[in-house]
């Protein structure tokens, strides 16, 4: 198969026709953040976190396929303040207290504020009074940690066949919504791949919180990285 070269922040790259930058990228060893992709999955391209310059304008690198000579640009001063800006936003808009979340640790959010220096929250904080549906005897849904990034509902219908979590609204009023009266009228099992796959934590199993001590934890030791996915999707 014939082989795609660009570059990366100046750095020879290369990849197979049809490959995303993101995952020509991860090849190399070269990190890009993401939150709404996923292994497995079609690419989305809805959380925009994984944004680059691609030939000076500004793309998805999780849907944008490579082409030869293309120029990339990753790691400037201003796409990290492109990326920090959405995930101020991303913080602001729920009600995301770190400490006391039993995803803290392995959370994807977390990590990336971790990576980007984000200690404090540059806009307003919104403190939304959202429901949390504790109905099913396993799982739960907080939707005040739900970034809306959508893998669950893609999960559901893609890896599970099932179809479990549809996003309803539009702007600011978009949110999650399950396929019944609550999660425990829904069809989803612990098995389902869907109880693992979200990065924050909305969607959790019950039962397994806190399992791991303050200073064991991934996250505690490592950065989010392109070595981290790499070992998740091996
Ligand atoms: Fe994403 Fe988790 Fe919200 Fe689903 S519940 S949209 S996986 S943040
Ligand atoms: Fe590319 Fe979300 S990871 S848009």
């Amino acid at each position: 198969m014939a082989t795609i070269t660009f570059t990366i922040d100046g750095k020879p790259v290369s990849g197979q026709p049809g490959q995303s930058i993101l995952k020509a990228a991860q090849a190399a060893g070269i990190y890009i953040p993401r939150l709404c992709a996923f292994k497995d999955l079609i690419p989305h391209g809805s959380c925009r976190i994984c944004s680059v310059r691609v030939n000076g304008r500004i793309q998805a690198a999780c849907v944008q396929t490579i082409s030869d000579g293309m120029v990339v640009e990753n790691d400037t001063p201003e796409i990290l303040e492109f990326r920090k800006a959405i995930l101020d936003m991303l913080f602001v808009e729920g009600n995301h207290y770190c400490m006391f979340c039993e995803k803290s640790g392995l959370c994807e959010l977390q990590a990336l504020a971790y990576r980007f220096g984000i200690t404090a929250p540059q806009f307003p904080l919104l403190n939304p009074n959202r429901p949390i549906d504790l109905s099913h005897p396993d799982v739960y849904l907080d939707h005040n940690r739900c970034i809306l990034c959508g893998r669950c509902v893609r999960v559901s219908q893609e890896l599970d066949n099932k179809n479990v979590f549809q996003f309803v609204g539009r702007g600011y009023q978009k949110r999650l919504q399950v396929n019944g009266e609550a999660l425990a009228a829904t069809g989803l099992r612990v098995a389902d791949r869907v109880t693992a796959s979200c990065p924050v934590g909305a969607l959790m199993k019950k039962r397994v919180g806190y399992a791991v001590p303050v200073g064991e934890r991934p996250f505690d030791h490592q950065p989010i990285s392109a070595e981290w996915h790499a070992k998740q999707e091996a």
